[in-house]
């Protein structure tokens, strides 16, 4: 049991005043990135170890490249895919226990919708049910022109690009591309999500991503309080309410046990 008096007095601290934000509050919302998923062992995408600082960031012509030619793009995808370090954390990561206490809030009706950045399929293995992937799904393709979702594996590749079952219409995989717009269905659902939300979580994003980082600023203009869990600063930090500076697994874990106690 992770005891917050063991934790230190500033982070105890913080994690009691998040826990009184949590009691009060009737709809909070999540907002989840890279680093709720840094403990299960994928790499986030910025900082000291991330992606793209090794790697450099990906192309921005990615969606204008799939809307030129769409099955030289699948091959390219397809090509890529089996070396891709990326690729092959997400295939074998487990959910950690940040995934697992953010289940458990939900359904301990403390957290009524998680908005994920993130494309790993984790929360939903955990145990979320109401959520959004704001970037799209790893394990997913999506028509380009009904909007159907199916997952990867379902779907024939003998003939690139493949084609949707219901509509014809041509699939492209789900993550979400520079350059390309948020699809409808997800983006509308993180608008309602923010206009009802009563408390905002920030857990592991460095918020510097549209529309993303917009949601609990746009909360917060209502008067919503923002709590963020990140060992490090993000452009949110300043309006936060109440920071819990340590690594998602051990903060939330001590969120939910401390509102199990009472
Ligand atoms: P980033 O890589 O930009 O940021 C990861 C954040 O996680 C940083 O603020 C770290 O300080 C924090 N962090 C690291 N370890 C942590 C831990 N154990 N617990 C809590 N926080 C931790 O990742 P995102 O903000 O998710 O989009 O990036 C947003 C988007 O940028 C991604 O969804 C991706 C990229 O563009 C697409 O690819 C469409």
């Amino acid at each position: 049991m992770t005891t917050p008096q063991a934790l230190g007095p500033d982070l105890d601290q913080a994690i009691r005043a998040a826990v009184a934000l949590i009691r009060r509050s009737r709809h909070a919302v999540a907002l989840s990135g890279a680093g709720l998923s840094a403990e299960s062992g994928i790499p986030t995408y910025r900082g000291a170890n991330g992606l793209w600082t090794k790697f450099g960031e990906p192309t921005i012509d990615g969606w204008e490249l799939f809307c030129a030619d769409p099955g030289s793009w699948w091959e390219h995808v397809l090509e890529r895919r089996e070396g891709s370090e990326f690729g092959h954390a997400i295939d074998i990561a487990e959910p950690n226990a940040g995934h697992v206490a953010m289940a458990d809030l939900e359904h301990m009706g403390r957290l009524a919708h998680v908005i994920t950045q993130n494309i790993d399929n984790l929360h939903q293995r955990a145990g979320t049910r109401s959520i959004t992937e704001i970037h799209g799904n790893r394990a997913k393709v999506r028509c380009m022109n009904c909007g159907g979702r199916d997952r990867l594996e379902t779907i024939s590749l003998d003939r690139l690009p493949p084609l949707c079952p219901e509509c014809g219409g041509i699939l492209k995989n789900d993550t979400v591309m520079f350059g390309e717009p948020i699809p409808d269905d997800a983006l509308r659902e993180c608008y309602r999500q923010s206009a009802i939300a009563d408390l905002f979580l920030v857990v592991g994003t460095s918020a510097v991503v549209y529309p993303a980082a917009d949601f609990p600023v746009m909360a917060k203009r209502r008067g919503v309080p923002l709590i963020e869990i990140n060992p490090d600063e993000t452009p949110l930090s300043d309006i936060a309410d109440v920071a819990v500076r340590a690594p998602a697994g051990m903060a939330l874990t001590a969120i939910v046990e401390l509102l199990q106690e009472l």
